[in-house]
């Protein structure tokens, strides 16, 4: 029997920008993916038969990357994320299969999370018809903090370049790590609106918005410059500094209207708590963001509102084998 845990995701800095070329920053969560692995007579997942079209993540990982011909797997997935929230549990999922099968197969190698996030990606573009960013399966498979970029960005370092064709043409991106210090005394709480987060949609959105009012671009570039100097505070441990970025990356997602009103909700009950807040991911939904020192304070007021929270250190470890 094998098990292995990969972490879920935050966006700090960067969603949207980052399909236009910005750069995006996003944390790992203390939250994630458990799957465990057992041999036995049947196929079966969680408790049911295996049935590889509805499960494409994990037939894409088992049957086209590891090619695994052995005997039948019982699988059992447990997860602490909430699904469709934009705390990229579909990535946090296939890494931790990915990671489990490798150690099933070939366990006296060592995990390589480079080559993990890149099963991850695949898994994931596979299952979402040649869109998928490598920010969640990065994020998810190397932990900590991850700046996911059209070049590399100042004061990181570049871990490796992923690139996908997709139906409008081939993408690639620079997959960089920063350094975070320690950080004692702030946590992320994590506000899910209990609304899907139609990502596709939300980009898809953006776009027509841009093409019908191009000065929205500036917004953009804005969030570019934010995400930059969010990076630059997060780097040197002022908090404060992030958490005043968080506040005007919110403005500029807002005014791409890819807020919603139960955000908005969630925001405004933490904003008296917080160092900063903000929407998290594609937005319409989803989770909003609060970088806090009063982590059960912030939590309080998210249930109060009508939100489910989740408090989470930021950056913590990657994928691993448990
Ligand atoms: O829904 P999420 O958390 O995966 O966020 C999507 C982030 C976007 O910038 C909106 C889309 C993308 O592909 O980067």
């Amino acid at each position: 029997m094998v098990t292995a845990f990969a972490p879920g995701k935050c966006i700090l800095f960067g969603e949207h920008a980052v399909v236009y070329g910005e750069p995006a920053v996003a944390v790992s969560i203390d939250a994630g993916v458990e799957v465990t692995i057992t041999e036995s007579n049947k196929w079966i997942l969680e408790g049911m038969p295996f049935e590889p079209s509805r499960h494409p993540h994990i037939s894409h990982i088992i049957n086209d990357i590891f090619q695994y011909r052995g005997n039948p797997l019982k699988i059992d997935i447990r997860s602490s994320l909430f699904s469709a929230a934009g705390l990229g549990s579909s990535a946090a999922l296939s890494n931790s299969m990915g990671a489990a099968l490798h150690q099933f197969t070939k366990p006296n190698e060592p995990l390589d999370l480079i080559s993990l996030a890149k099963i991850g990606h695949s898994a994931e573009a596979n299952a979402q018809q040649g869109r998928a960013s490598p920010t969640d399966t990065a994020t998810s498979a190397l932990g900590g903090c991850i700046v996911v970029s059209g070049q590399k960005v100042r004061g990181t370092r570049h871990v490796f370049d992923a690139t996908l064709e997709t139906p409008e043409g081939s993408r690639s991106w620079s997959v960089c790590e920063a350094t975070l210090p320690e950080i004692e005394d702030t946590w992320i709480v994590l506000g899910f609106t209990g609304i899907g987060s139609p990502t596709g949609k939300m980009v898809e959105g953006v776009s027509e918005l841009i093409g019908k009012e191009p000065k929205k671009m500036d917004e953009i570039r804005a969030i570019g410059n934010i995400t930059s100097s969010g990076l630059d505070s997060l780097s040197a441990g002022d908090m404060e500094g992030v958490g005043s970025a968080m506040n005007s990356c919110h403005e500029r997602l807002r005014n791409l209207r890819v807020s919603c009103p139960e955000l908005e909700n969630l925001i405004s009950a933490v904003e008296s708590h917080s160092l900063g807040a903000k929407l998290t991911g594609a937005g319409g939904g989803g989770c909003m963001v609060s970088l806090t020192r009063h982590p059960k304070r912030v939590a309080e007021c998210i249930e109060i509102a009508g939100g489910m929270p989740l408090v989470s250190k930021l950056g913590s470890g990657g994928a691993r084998i448990l």
